[in-house]
Order: structure tokens, then sequence, then C-alpha cells
């Protein structure tokens, strides 16, 4: 059984904020972190408005929700994770913003023997580890969004991490939080990303030539394979921003040019077309 109870969760975007939310309802003692007062407030708002869908569609009750609430502290000051024992780390896919944490974390948090999980979808769980001086003690956990709903975590054990490490990351995503887990190898993209992105990037191109549209892309992979949703809603749910990163990080590790991001979804990120995020995508949305 894991030993853990206080986890911290670095980042309440759409990832953390599902991550915190999925932790607190099970019972776990969380302190969510953000860079900003701003956006750890936002970040607060976020978990309350999934906790009450939650209470609306009948899964929780009121008094669930108020326990996990309880259960969740939000701040900007990072000092505050001195004492966890297990840390999540769900900031946005930058390579220099994670590697930046990375070290900042080593210093913070006091219990030698704690674990530093990072939920990147592509950068080498390794070159995070060693910005440590605890790189037995890193790896990559890797959920899906949107996290409450999905059940796989990736477990990504860098060269560095230790055996026991790999079985603490497991038992938290396992026994804590209530997932399933695979695991996949330090390589960009894992096991998951490795085989969904070029396919994504592949009905971008098809729209991008005019050769479909979205609705009937969507349509098609719906219907006719039963995915839950097509490959342009999945985008605008994933963020086109995220989606981008993860695309630039594959292209740089394998250049291969499946993975090269095409010029519409490069332009919609630069206009701010990130999805249901923002209100638009390749639909739009009510924000
Ligand atoms: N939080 C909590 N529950 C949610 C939720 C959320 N954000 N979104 C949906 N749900 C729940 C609903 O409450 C509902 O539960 P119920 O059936 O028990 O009432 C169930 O999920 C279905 O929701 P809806 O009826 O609102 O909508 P859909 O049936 O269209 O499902 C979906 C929405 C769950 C998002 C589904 O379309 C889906 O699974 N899509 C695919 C998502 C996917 O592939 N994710 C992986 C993305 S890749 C990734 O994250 C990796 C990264 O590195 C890029």
């Amino acid at each position: 059984m894991s030993d853990i109870s206080r986890l911290g969760v670095v980042g309440c975007g759409l990832m953390g904020s599902g991550i915190a939310e999925v932790a607190a309802l099970r019972g776990l003692d969380v302190t969510v972190t953000e860079s900003s007062a701003e956006l750890a407030a936002a970040g607060r708002d976020r978990v309350i408005a999934s906790l009450e869908r939650g209470v609306r569609r009948g899964k929780l009750t009121e008094t669930e929700r108020d326990q996990a609430l309880a259960r969740l502290t939000f701040t900007h000051d990072l000092g505050e994770l001195a004492d966890r024992q297990f840390v999540i780390e769900a900031v946005a896919e930058n390579r220099d913003v994670k590697l930046d944490l990375f070290r900042q974390l080593d210093k913070v948090i006091v219990d030698p023997e704690a674990v530093l999980a990072t939920n990147t979808s592509s950068i080498p769980v390794v070159d995070l580890a060693v910005a440590t001086g605890r790189s037995s003690h890193v790896v990559g956990l890797h959920f899906f969004n949107p996290v409450p709903v999905q059940k796989l975590v990736e477990v990504i054990p860098a060269l560095t991490t230790s055996a026991d490490t790999v079985t603490r990351a497991r038992a938290v995503a396992t026994e804590l939080l209530g997932k399933e887990v695979v695991q996949a190898p330090d390589r960009s993209g894992f096991v998951v990303n490795a085989l969904l992105v070029p396919y994504l990037l592949a009905a971008i191109r098809m729209v991008e030539s005019g050769a479909a549209r979205p609705e009937d892309i969507d349509r098609g992979m719906e219907l006719g394979c039963a995915h839950p949703m097509g490959p342009l809603r999945l985008l605008d749910l994933i963020g086109l921003d995220t989606a981008q990163a993860v695309a630039e990080s594959m292209y740089e590790e394998f250049k291969e040019p499946l993975y090269a991001a095409p010029p519409l979804l490069q332009r919609m990120v630069a206009a701010g077309h990130l999805g249901r995020k923002s209100g638009r995508g390749f639909y739009p949305y009510d924000s």
C-alpha cells in the first residue's frame, strides 16, 4: 500500500486542475501551486467548476464536494510544497520552464525520499531528472485529458529513475488516484502520443489542403471508427498550443515529417485560436 498522503501539484491549468481534483476526491491532502495569485485563483475556480458539474450530474454529493475542497490548498508560493511526499508537475509544455521548475523543486522539497513526477507529454524525463540532485527520484506520469474521465496514466522511468521510484509512482497512479497504468519508454511522445499525434496532424493537413471539412473528418472517425470524438474536436479539447508544443518536441527528437506541425496549426496558435479554452479552435465554443 502506498504510504503517501501529501501530494503537491504544480500548475493548475487543464491537466493540473484535473489531477488535483481527482486526488482530493480520493482523499489526499493536496497543495496546488501556480505562478501568480491570479492563476492560483483561476485554478481553484476551474476545480470548483468541475466539482459543481459533478454535483449537477449526480455523481458527487455536496458533502463530497465540500470535503474535496477542504483537502485542497491553492497558493502561488512554491515553498508551500516543502512537506510534500509526492509532487506532480503539470505546467505548460515548455522545456526551459520545466527545467527551471525542477531545479527549484529540488531545493524546496525537504524529504529526500519525495518523488518528483512530471506530466510532460514529450520532453525527455531524464533532462528534468538530471536538473535535480535527486535524479533517481524523478519519473514521468503522463495523464490524459479530461483527467477525471480518462483511465490511463503512462509511467515513464528515465534512465536514472530507481526501481523503487517506479513502484511508488505506479502505486500513486493506481491505488491512490484510481487509474490504470502502462509503462512507456522515455522517448518523445511515449506510447500514446507517438501514435496519436501523427493522426491528429494528418487531420489538420486534410483541412489545410481543402480535402475535407472538419465536420466530415470528425463525423467520419466518430461514426466510422467509434472514436468518442474526431481528431479536430479532440485537438480543440487538448488545446492547439499544447498539440503544437508536443508535435515540435517529437519533431525535434526524430526529425520525422509526420510529426512536423502543419502551417495551419501554427497560424491558429498565433491567432490565439487554441480550442475550447480560448473559445475558438476548429469549432466555436461558448467561453
Ligand atoms: N470532468 C469530469 N467528467 C467529465 C468531463 C470533465 N472535464 N468531461 C466529461 N466528463 C464526463 C461526463 O460527466 C460524462 O459522465 P457520465 O456519462 O457518467 O454522465 C462523461 O464524461 C461523458 O461526458 P459528456 O456526455 O459531457 O460528453 P461526451 O460523451 O462527448 O464525452 C469526453 C466527453 C469524455 C471528452 C469524450 O468525448 C472522450 O473521451 N473524448 C476523447 C478524449 C481523449 O482522447 N483524450 C486524450 C487526449 S490526448 C492527451 O490528453 C495527451 C496529451 O499529452 C496531449
